[in-house]
Protein backbone atom coordinates (compact mmCIF):
# COMPACT_ATOMS: atom_id res chain seq x y z
CA UNK A 1 0.00 0.00 0.00
CA UNK A 2 1.77 3.44 -1.20
CA UNK A 3 0.79 6.23 1.49
CA UNK A 4 0.06 9.57 0.31
CA UNK A 5 0.54 12.68 2.73
CA UNK A 6 -2.60 14.55 3.11
CA UNK A 7 -0.92 17.57 5.31
CA UNK A 8 -3.16 20.77 6.65
CA UNK A 9 -3.83 23.20 8.98
CA UNK A 10 -7.32 24.55 10.52
CA UNK A 11 -8.34 26.61 12.75
CA UNK A 12 -12.28 26.76 12.39
CA UNK A 13 -12.74 23.31 10.51
CA UNK A 14 -13.27 24.53 6.78
CA UNK A 15 -10.11 22.82 5.48
CA UNK A 16 -9.79 19.92 7.94
CA UNK A 17 -13.12 18.75 6.38
CA UNK A 18 -11.88 19.52 3.19
CA UNK A 19 -8.70 17.37 4.27
CA UNK A 20 -11.08 14.90 5.59
CA UNK A 21 -12.50 14.66 2.17
CA UNK A 22 -9.36 14.24 -0.30
CA UNK A 23 -8.64 11.87 2.47
CA UNK A 24 -11.75 9.75 2.00
CA UNK A 25 -11.55 9.83 -1.93
CA UNK A 26 -7.36 8.90 -2.18
CA UNK A 27 -8.38 5.43 0.39
CA UNK A 28 -10.88 4.50 -2.41
CA UNK A 29 -8.44 4.01 -5.34
CA UNK A 30 -6.77 0.20 -5.05
CA UNK A 31 -3.47 0.84 -3.76
CA UNK A 32 -3.49 3.90 -2.01
CA UNK A 33 -4.01 4.91 1.55
CA UNK A 34 -4.45 8.27 3.06
CA UNK A 35 -1.61 9.64 5.84
CA UNK A 36 -3.94 12.50 7.47
CA UNK A 37 -1.46 15.10 9.15
CA UNK A 38 -1.93 18.38 10.90
CA UNK A 39 0.72 20.56 12.39
CA UNK A 40 0.45 22.96 15.45
CA UNK A 41 -0.43 26.56 15.76
CA UNK A 42 2.52 28.73 16.42
CA UNK A 43 2.03 30.53 19.59
CA UNK A 44 3.05 34.29 20.36
CA UNK A 45 4.49 33.46 23.24
CA UNK A 46 7.75 31.34 22.56
CA UNK A 47 8.16 29.12 25.46
CA UNK A 48 4.94 27.62 25.18
CA UNK A 49 5.31 24.10 24.14
CA UNK A 50 2.44 22.11 22.16
CA UNK A 51 2.18 18.53 23.67
CA UNK A 52 3.73 15.89 21.51
CA UNK A 53 -0.17 14.66 20.07
CA UNK A 54 -2.56 16.91 19.44
CA UNK A 55 -6.10 16.09 22.35
CA UNK A 56 -7.93 15.20 18.93
CA UNK A 57 -7.97 14.77 15.49
CA UNK A 58 -4.88 14.06 12.92
CA UNK A 59 -1.56 13.83 14.33
CA UNK A 60 0.98 16.08 13.90
CA UNK A 61 3.37 15.88 10.56
CA UNK A 62 6.73 14.84 11.05
CA UNK A 63 9.32 14.87 8.13
CA UNK A 64 9.61 11.25 7.96
CA UNK A 65 5.77 11.43 7.16
CA UNK A 66 6.97 13.55 3.59
CA UNK A 67 9.89 11.20 3.07
CA UNK A 68 8.04 8.02 3.16
CA UNK A 69 4.38 8.94 1.32
CA UNK A 70 4.92 8.74 -2.99
CA UNK A 71 2.84 11.96 -2.82
CA UNK A 72 0.97 15.37 -0.99
CA UNK A 73 -2.00 16.82 -0.53
CA UNK A 74 -1.86 20.35 1.17
CA UNK A 75 -4.21 22.63 2.50
CA UNK A 76 -4.50 25.31 4.34
CA UNK A 77 -6.71 28.18 5.14
CA UNK A 78 -6.27 31.28 3.38
CA UNK A 79 -4.35 34.25 5.72
CA UNK A 80 -4.58 37.30 3.64
CA UNK A 81 -4.39 35.86 0.56
CA UNK A 82 -1.42 33.91 2.00
CA UNK A 83 -0.89 30.26 3.55
CA UNK A 84 -1.63 30.25 7.18
CA UNK A 85 1.47 30.63 9.19
CA UNK A 86 1.75 27.40 10.91
CA UNK A 87 2.19 25.60 7.29
CA UNK A 88 4.68 28.10 6.40
CA UNK A 89 6.59 27.19 9.61
CA UNK A 90 6.37 23.47 9.24
CA UNK A 91 7.52 23.73 5.48
CA UNK A 92 10.34 26.26 6.89
CA UNK A 93 11.33 22.69 9.09
CA UNK A 94 12.00 20.69 5.64
CA UNK A 95 15.48 22.19 4.28
CA UNK A 96 16.85 18.66 5.24
CA UNK A 97 14.66 17.04 3.03
CA UNK A 98 15.40 19.48 0.45
CA UNK A 99 19.49 19.03 0.84
CA UNK A 100 18.73 15.34 0.21
CA UNK A 101 16.52 16.20 -2.80
CA UNK A 102 13.43 13.89 -0.98
CA UNK A 103 10.67 15.57 -2.74
CA UNK A 104 11.94 15.95 -6.09
CA UNK A 105 9.27 14.23 -8.64
CA UNK A 106 6.60 13.69 -5.81
CA UNK A 107 3.47 15.17 -7.35
CA UNK A 108 1.71 17.46 -5.16
CA UNK A 109 -1.83 19.09 -4.97
CA UNK A 110 -3.43 22.06 -2.74
CA UNK A 111 -6.36 23.27 -1.73
CA UNK A 112 -7.40 26.42 0.75
CA UNK A 113 -10.39 27.72 2.11
CA UNK A 114 -11.49 31.43 1.91
CA UNK A 115 -13.86 33.01 3.74
CA UNK A 116 -15.44 34.75 0.53
CA UNK A 117 -15.87 33.99 -2.61
CA UNK A 118 -12.73 36.23 -3.77
CA UNK A 119 -11.01 36.80 -0.99
CA UNK A 120 -7.46 35.05 -2.10
CA UNK A 121 -8.29 31.13 -3.14
CA UNK A 122 -5.57 31.13 -6.28
CA UNK A 123 -2.88 33.70 -4.21
CA UNK A 124 -3.11 31.04 -1.61
CA UNK A 125 -2.86 28.07 -3.73
CA UNK A 126 -0.01 29.97 -5.81
CA UNK A 127 1.86 30.76 -2.17
CA UNK A 128 1.21 26.95 -1.25
CA UNK A 129 3.19 25.99 -4.71
CA UNK A 130 6.59 27.70 -4.01
CA UNK A 131 7.91 25.91 -1.40
CA UNK A 132 6.84 22.57 -3.49
CA UNK A 133 8.57 23.77 -6.44
CA UNK A 134 11.38 24.76 -4.66
CA UNK A 135 11.80 21.15 -3.20
CA UNK A 136 11.33 20.09 -6.70
CA UNK A 137 7.68 18.46 -6.19
CA UNK A 138 5.32 18.03 -9.43
CA UNK A 139 2.29 20.71 -8.51
CA UNK A 140 -1.31 18.99 -10.12
CA UNK A 141 -3.97 21.07 -10.91
CA UNK A 142 -7.45 20.40 -11.49
CA UNK A 143 -8.29 20.55 -15.30
CA UNK A 144 -10.62 22.43 -17.17
CA UNK A 145 -12.45 19.13 -18.85
CA UNK A 146 -13.96 18.78 -14.36
CA UNK A 147 -17.48 20.43 -15.14
CA UNK A 148 -17.74 21.65 -12.04
CA UNK A 149 -15.15 24.37 -12.37
CA UNK A 150 -17.51 25.75 -14.86
CA UNK A 151 -20.82 25.79 -12.93
CA UNK A 152 -19.30 26.56 -8.96
CA UNK A 153 -20.59 29.48 -7.07
CA UNK A 154 -18.86 28.97 -4.05
CA UNK A 155 -15.01 28.87 -5.22
CA UNK A 156 -13.21 26.00 -7.28
CA UNK A 157 -10.39 26.88 -9.03
CA UNK A 158 -7.84 24.67 -11.22
CA UNK A 159 -4.72 25.69 -9.26
C1 LIG B 1 -6.00 36.40 10.16
C2 LIG B 1 -7.01 35.92 9.15
C3 LIG B 1 -6.89 36.32 7.84
C4 LIG B 1 -7.83 35.91 6.89
N1 LIG B 1 -7.70 36.34 5.60
C5 LIG B 1 -8.66 36.03 4.71
C6 LIG B 1 -8.58 36.52 3.36
O1 LIG B 1 -7.64 37.19 2.96
N2 LIG B 1 -9.59 36.21 2.51
C7 LIG B 1 -10.68 35.45 2.90
O2 LIG B 1 -11.57 35.21 2.10
N3 LIG B 1 -10.74 34.92 4.15
C8 LIG B 1 -9.78 35.19 5.07
N4 LIG B 1 -9.84 34.67 6.32
C9 LIG B 1 -10.90 33.69 6.64
C10 LIG B 1 -10.42 32.23 6.60
O3 LIG B 1 -9.48 31.98 5.59
C11 LIG B 1 -11.64 31.32 6.37
O4 LIG B 1 -12.58 31.53 7.39
C12 LIG B 1 -11.27 29.84 6.28
O5 LIG B 1 -12.38 29.15 5.75
C13 LIG B 1 -10.93 29.22 7.64
O6 LIG B 1 -10.51 27.87 7.48
P1 LIG B 1 -10.45 26.88 8.72
O7 LIG B 1 -11.89 26.72 9.21
O8 LIG B 1 -9.93 25.60 8.18
O9 LIG B 1 -9.57 27.48 9.78
C14 LIG B 1 -8.90 35.04 7.27
C15 LIG B 1 -8.99 34.61 8.60
C16 LIG B 1 -8.06 35.04 9.54
C17 LIG B 1 -8.17 34.57 10.97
Amino acid sequence: MADILVLYYSRTGAVRQMAQAIARGIDGVPGTSARLRTVPPVSAVCEAVEPAIPDSGAPYAELADLEECIGLAMGSPTRFGNMAAPLKYFLDSTSSLWLKGTLVGKPAALFTSTGTMHGGQESTLLSMMLPLLHHGMVIVGLPYTEPELSSTASGGTLY
